[in-house]
């Protein structure tokens, strides 16, 4: 089937459904809460939704243990919720994506339980090792969440790989039946309608062949399972076989990725494997590649991490453009500035809403929610957050740790969206939701963002429609100007004649700022700002302006 492109024009919101919103006021969100919701989120401009998963699963990892590909969580209303989601959506013109979680299941997965017991055809679905000598362990990798990356399972006698949490054992990807298993997923999703995948970490699937010691101890093995030996021939394969029979779009998540790397997987024409990557750069511009081991912000990484990714995609491949997801904390708490919340988070938007490649929003970053600041750290429900609490730098204090964890933890994100100022942020009507809710909801929340036009959420709003009506944004060539300023981003985006230029500050204070060099403000129209007024030759905290001339 022809390969329409149609996610080239699209903004995409990404939901992770149990803090989303509460239709059936049991606590947790739900499909019937997002029924509800969806003409909010078309409201904003975005015609296009991820799931996170949705999937039956026993949620050590929230869902990314899955238990069931072929079905809907029971708690989030199970098929008849989702069937009535896709069908509402598409009548909005709005396009659903799934999450692929297939480098693992969840330990509970049938597959997994008849591979314990040695059942064929199950026996190789995993990656099973007997102890080495002396009790030795298989190698030395490590798990991404939880010590060691292998558990040993008494009833089949040997340790199983999981590079995730110990509920997470890694699927056998050499085995062809378990290919043949991720082709019926990706089918039986797409015969129902839905438009394509989220494939998580599918960079990881395929493992250096004898499993060999990574002699680098402090890389976790990663080297030894990131862009594997086989990960291009199972990609096509999955391509050859079911994608490209579908008009749909993928999206790959690959944690350690250069976009020169990234080109290999995405750049478009007959051997493409993939559409657009979930690259991880421009989420480390105040970290040492995670979060756990941070570095004071930079303006200057961030900006050239993503001039690297435009520059290097332009005219061959398409990125991918976030600032936020359910794995990293939120935004402006990190790159902008809570004291100046509504100028960051605006600031922010147009650092990226402009850019090429198709943007996704995460819920709550268009309100401009900040960090949660829990005082207690067993409050925390993430896997990764509390194996690392209890077992990294215990040296330090609790409450420098409590601290790291505040900045760190992906829980930072996942509190509940506040939808108002009621009991509980308006998200459930049940005593208590599943999960804490930001206690700065009563100044943060979607209700009072709606009432004011000058809110963060109003000016996405204006970004996603302005984005999508000029074609120097879909089209246009990037050019970054004042490179070396730790203090502001600008850059330009041109397409036959018709120029943008985008200026934003960084910084909390006032800052003298020339305009580049042909460009003249008096004789360009100011299509977007975040103050009242644009006086020249200077940039308030956090101001973002956008301009367009013709050339
Ligand atoms: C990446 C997902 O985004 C994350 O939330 C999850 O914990 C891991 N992959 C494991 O599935």
């Amino acid at each position: 089937m022809e390969h329409t492109g149609w996610f080239k024009d699209r903004v995409f919101y990404q939901i992770w459904p149990r803090s989303f919103y509460d239709g059936d006021n049991d606590g947790m969100g739900d499909l019937w809460g997002v029924l509800q919701k969806l003409d909010y989120i078309k409201s904003l401009g975005c015609d296009g939704i991820w799931f996170s998963p949705l999937y039956p699963s026993p949620g050590v990892d929230c869902g990314y243990d899955v238990a069931d590909y072929m079905d809907i969580d029971p708690r989030f209303g199970g098929m008849e919720a989702f069937e009535k989601v896709l069908e509402e959506a598409h009548k909005r013109d709005m396009k659903v994506i799934m999450d692929l979680v297939v480098n693992h299941t969840s330990d509970q997965h049938p597959w997994f339980q008849l591979s314990r017991l040695k059942v064929d055809p199950y026996t190789d679905y995993y990656i099973w090792r007997p102890a080495g000598k002396n009790g030795k362990l298989p190698n030395n990798w490590d798990s991404l969440f939880e010590g060691k990356a292998w558990q040993y399972d008494e009833l089949r006698g040997e340790y199983y790989l999981h590079l995730f949490s110990v509920g997470q054992p890694d699927l056998n990807m050499d085995n062809p039946r378990v290919r043949e298993e991720v082709k019926k997923i990706l089918r039986f999703w797409l015969e129902k309608g839905v438009d394509g995948f989220r494939e998580d970490v599918i960079t990881f699937i395929s493992k250096v062949e004898g499993l060999p010691n990574d002699l680098l101890p402090a890389a976790k093995g990663l080297r030894k399972f990131n862009h594997g030996p086989h990960i291009h021939e199972y990609l096509s394969e999955f391509q050859r076989d079911v994608l490209s029979r579908y008009d749909c779009v993928t999206l790959a998540e690959s944690p350690v990725i250069t976009p020169r790397m990234a080109l290999r997987y995405i750049e478009e024409g007959p051997e493409q494997e993939i559409d657009m990557m979930i690259q991880f750069e421009t989420a480390a511009a105040d970290c040492f590649l995670v979060e756990y081991l941070p570095l004071p912000f930079s303006l200057r990484r961030l900006k050239a991490a993503f001039s690297r990714w435009q520059k290097i995609l332009s005219g061959r491949g398409w990125n991918m453009l976030y600032l936020e997801n359910h794995d990293h904390p939120r935004v402006i708490s990190r790159y902008g500035s809570e004291e100046y919340r509504v100028e960051s988070g605006k600031a922010l938007a147009a650092a990226y809403l402009f850019q090429q490649g198709t943007p996704f929003v995460y819920q709550g970053q268009e309100i401009g929610m900040l960090n949660w600041h829990p005082r207690d750290p067993e409050e925390y429900e993430d896997v990764q957050t509390l194996w690392h609490y209890r077992n990294r730098f215990t040296f330090l204090g609790k409450k420098l740790r409590l601290r790291l964890l505040w900045r760190a933890s992906r829980d930072s994100a996942r509190t509940p969206l506040q939808w108002s100022g009621e009991k509980n942020a308006g998200f459930t009507k049940a005593e208590k939701p599943w999960f804490t809710v930001n206690d700065n909801y009563r100044e943060i929340n979607a209700e009072k963002e709606e009432r004011d036009p000058d809110s963060v959420l109003n000016f996405y709003r204006k970004a996603i429609a302005l984005r999508k009506s000029l074609k120097a944004v879909r089209y246009g060539n990037y050019r970054e100007y004042d490179r070396l300023s730790g203090r502001r981003y600008v850059y330009s985006r041109e397409f036959e004649g018709e120029r943008l230029l985008v200026i934003c500050s960084f910084s909390k204070k006032e800052q003298r700022f020339r305009a580049p060099r042909g460009f003249s403000p008096g004789s360009a129209e100011l299509l977007l700002q975040n103050y009242p007024d644009a006086p020249e030759g200077r940039l308030r905290p956090y101001e973002c302006r956008v301009y367009r001339w013709e050339r």
